[in-house]
């Protein structure tokens, strides 16, 4: 840190309400999302009442938002790209908004112009010796918009990791920065349950050796990847990972010798998780990250063989319709990667789209497998694209079924309890 860049790097920073000032009243801004989300920004922004119709675009962030309160939503309004649970009351009351979206498509929403972003608030590793700064976790859009906006303000964070990859930030390119020195958000590890670990056995009986992996999130993905430690020659090419994956590679069943794009390293937009997570991807080559618009493109991922998609689900249909955004009309969470990786699946050799799904909600009491979808819930993956659908009582492969097959499929690895029932309004759909 004796370089004359590093020195400007320590005196140069300013205070969070000085680092926001330059956002005017209008203005579009992005925030860097998930453990990358620049709290201290956000928080100096919130506290400004001189602005008005100001936008935030953003993927799920990372803590409280202070900015939803209500008296502050009529001048600062919340654009969600990817709902995370602070922003879904937020959402539903009509005080933010959400945008359904692939992920994959994000990145030129920002660099066409679609969405002209005035302003890109990041947290950023500090400048290395040659001037850069790195993107850290969270890459995913985040790329596009400090590629695309007119000013960049960051949260030089001394403990966000330098990633490789497309990550690099020229430091010159930052117009006003705060310097931190704090831990990043994590997401704790989850106790796994019955019903988890019993869908975590189907899926990973469905992983062949020198497959190349997608997770999604949640707690599915991460029963799969523990129960695939007695695999061989695994590769991943991801949109985002957890710890799991971690101990996965730690197990040495990830070599990613047999794919085809990248080769040898693991490819992520980004990752979520705990301190052991960001030590794994602090300067390590063997991980890299690459903008949502990469790592998702649908016929990249289809270049891999035996692509596993591995993806959670909410509600699903008797003819294979998968809800995954949303529960009824209320915005959960968003289309995310799903569709870009059960494609890339689908049309990879040997590859395995899959959405899993526990059989029953709320206690049991009412079963996620239904004759039709609730009003207003979100077809993420349509019937068209669905192949595995996994529940704890089984997994069937819907590709090339009638609806009649289907909704007996389906209805066979739905909880016992509701199968009677199932059948009875399936005689009543079209088949
Ligand atoms: N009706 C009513 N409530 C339901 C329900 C239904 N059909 N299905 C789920 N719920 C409730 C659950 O009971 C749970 O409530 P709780 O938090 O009080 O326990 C809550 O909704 C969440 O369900 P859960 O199954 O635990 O969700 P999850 O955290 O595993 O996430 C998705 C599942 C589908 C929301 C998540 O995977 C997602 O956002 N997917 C879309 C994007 C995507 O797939 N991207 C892939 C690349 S990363």
């Amino acid at each position: 840190m004796n370089s004359p860049l590093h020195h400007a790097f320590a005196s140069r920073g300013t205070s969070p309400a000085d680092a926001v000032a330059l956002v005017a009243s209008g203005m579009r801004v992005f925030v860097h999302g998930a453990s990358a989300t620049p709290t201290p920004l956000l928080e100096a922004l919130a506290a400004r009442d001189d602005l008005d119709g100001v936008r935030l675009y953003h993927l799920h962030t990372a803590g409280a938002a202070p900015w939803t309160a209500p008296d502050i939503a009529s001048r600062i309004r919340s654009v969600s790209l990817f709902t995370g649970s602070a922003l879904r009351e937020p959402v539903a009351d009509g005080r933010a908004d959400f945008i359904p979206v692939f992920l994959s498509d994000i990145p030129a929403l920002f660099l066409s112009g679609t969405i002209p972003l005035d302003v890109a608030f990041v947290q950023v590793s500090p400048p290395d010796r040659h001037g850069y700064c790195s993107l850290g976790t969270s890459v995913d859009c985040a790329r596009a918009a400090v590629d695309s906006a007119r000013f960049v303000v960051a949260e030089v964070n001394r403990q966000m990791p330098r990633t490789h990859g497309n990550t690099a930030l020229a430091f010159d390119r930052i117009d006003a920065f705060i310097v931190t020195d704090r831990p990043l958000a994590e997401h704790a590890l989850s106790q796994e349950t019955d019903v988890e670990a019993r869908i975590g056995e189907q899926i990973a009986a469905l992983v062949e050796d020198r497959s190349t992996l997608q997770v999604g999130i949640g707690a599915i993905p991460d029963a799969v990847l523990t129960r695939l430690k007695g695999k061989h020659e695994l590769g991943v090419h991801t949109e985002m990972f957890s710890d799991r994956l971690v101990e996965l590679v730690e197990s040495g069943a990830v070599t990613n010798r047999f794919k085809a794009v990248h080769p040898g390293r693991i490819v992520t937009s980004f990752v979520t998780g705990t301190r052991k997570l960001f030590d794994f991807v602090n300067d390590n080559p063997l991980v890299e990250f690459h903008a949502c618009d990469r790592t998702n493109d649908t016929a990249l991922i289809s270049r891999n063989p035996r692509v596993v998609a591995i993806n959670a689900a909410l509600q699903v249909d008797l003819s294979g319709q998968v809800c995954a955004d949303s529960i009824g009309h209320r915005i959960y969470s968003g289309i995310g990667g799903q569709m870009d990786f059960i494609r890339g699946a689908a049309r990879s050799r040997g590859g395995k789209p899959i959405i899993a799904l526990p059989a029953t909600a709320k206690g049991g009491t009412i079963s996620r497998i239904v004759a039709e979808l609730s009003p207003g819930a979100g077809v993420v993956t349509t019937r068209g694209h669905v192949h595995w659908v996994v529940t704890e009582f089984g997994a069937v492969n819907l590709h090339g079924l009638s609806l009649r097959e289907r909704a007996d499929a389906l209805t066979s690895i739905a909880h016992p309890d509701f199968r009677a029932e199932l059948r009875r309004e399936a005689r009543h759909s079209a088949r």
